[in-house]
């Protein structure tokens, strides 16, 4: 299952992604926001967070203008790994040596055509296990 979550900046790229688990049957759940003027992007990044967290979800996706603010957000929560990216390479660069399980982007840096090849690239590929990545990840979670 898939967590996907937007402050009003990303509401349009993530209408372009669910686009995509739809067409791939992709499960996923919508953290909002909803199409409105303003909202706060931490909401968001606490939302699906915490479905990660309670392992409602495997993985999330979180989208603000940016990315920024909303992975800065996400990466405050305990076991939470947030990459900001904006290119395939760094997709699946964090997923085989951070174990990334959220990833961010901005809606005002990338256009939706690469978004969905990210998101793709991010979902299709999986961590190493390799000793030295998890000896890494362990010291970010010890603080
Ligand atoms: C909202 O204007 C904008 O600040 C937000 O979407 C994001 O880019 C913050 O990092």
């Amino acid at each position: 299952m898939i967590g996907i979550g937007n402050d009003h900046t990303g509401y349009e790229l993530k209408m372009e992604i669910i686009k995509y688990f739809e067409e791939n049957k992709i499960e996923y759940k919508d953290f909002g926001c909803g199409k409105q003027e303003s909202s706060d992007y931490p909401i968001y990044a606490k939302a699906v967070g915490r479905a990660l967290q309670k392992k409602e979800c495997d993985l999330g996706i979180l989208i603000c203008g940016t990315g920024i603010g909303i992975s800065i957000a996400a990466n405050k929560m305990k076991g939470i790994r947030a990459a900001l990216c904006h290119d395939c390479f760094s997709a699946e660069a964090t997923r085989l040596h951070n174990n990334a399980n959220v990833l961010a982007m901005g809606a005002r840096v990338v256009g939706p055509g690469l978004a969905v090849k990210i998101v793709d690239t991010f979902l299709n590929s999986k961590f190493s296990g390799e000793e030295r990545h998890s000896r890494r990840i362990q010291m970010i979670e010890e603080e």
